[in-house]
């Protein structure tokens, strides 16, 4: 049997910091048409101020997400949004310890998995986000510092179907310099293995594990191919119409 039968493939598009109204509903009106329901999840996340518009322009069965929310759910916390106020909006998915969260906003390992932890309490999804830097990397700390991430997140997880893992190299991120498919592929089988020997082999075999760094038209293809590599979370090709194009690679050609 296909070792990724159970696994449906999922795409999200990190917008950023970036695009404007009119740039949204470019994004969303290339989506909307396209019938990929059957075979990959998609979800894209906008700037916080265009959730809203974002949740009111999609079709069913194209997801919304927000970059980022809070560990609490209401109060003194000036700038921030919680995932209740989030679900009160209508959005099911977060996107939590971005490496730009991580190192921009010093999010540590404990903030993000406190994080995790109060946005699945409140039935949100999230995409969970690790991954090394490039000094890492060279230093042969790639596993240490993967799994360390994991191993904080995995704390506050109660329920794994709620949880999609995003592997994102930071070296890869916004560099042009993707991972090649058996760099992807060694990393998301240490996370799989991991999940198997430290939570149950049924929820390593379900989980979601995604790749994100420098995800184009132009790689997916390759990256797709690898047997833990379950979507990708792109960013800045999630701006354009390549996102299609990363989308379609999940979709049998004859549709
Ligand atoms: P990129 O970003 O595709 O622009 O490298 C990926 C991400 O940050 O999720």
């Amino acid at each position: 049997m296909d070792p990724k039968h159970n696994r449906k493939p999922f795409v999200g598009g990190n917008l950023k910091m970036n695009g404007s109204r009119a740039m949204l509903k470019e994004i969303i009106d290339r989506l909307n048409p396209l019938k990929f329901d059957d075979y990959v999840e998609v979800a894209i996340a906008p700037p916080s101020i265009f959730l809203d518009l974002a949740h009111r322009s999609v079709r069913k069965g194209v997801n919304v997400a927000a970059q980022n929310a809070f560990n609490c759910t209401k109060g003194a916390y000036t700038g921030e949004v919680s995932p209740e106020q989030l679900k009160d909006l209508g959005i099911d998915w977060v996107i939590l310890g971005h490496s730009e969260r991580r190192e921009i906003f010093k999010e540590s390992d404990e903030l993000v998995a406190s994080k995790v932890g109060h946005a699945l309490k409140s039935n949100m999804k999230v995409i969970a986000c690790i991954g090394e830097k490039l000094e890492e990397r060279e230093s042969e700390k790639t596993e240490e510092v993967v799994i360390r991430q994991l191993q904080a997140i995995a704390v506050k997880v109660d329920d794994w179907k709620n949880v999609v893992i995003a592997y994102e190299p930071v070296w890869a991120i916004g560099t042009g310099k993707v991972a090649t498919p058996q760099q992807a592929q060694d990393v998301h089988l240490i996370i799989r293995d991991w999940l198997a020997k430290n939570i149950s082999e049924k929820i390593a075999q379900d989980t979601r594990i995604i790749y994100g760094g420098s995800v184009k038209g132009t790689n997916s293809q390759e990256l797709a191919k690898q047997l833990d590599v379950d979507g990708f979370l792109v960013g800045g090709a999630s701006l354009t119409e390549d996102f299609i194009k990363i989308i379609e690679c999940f979709i049998p050609s004859e549709n």
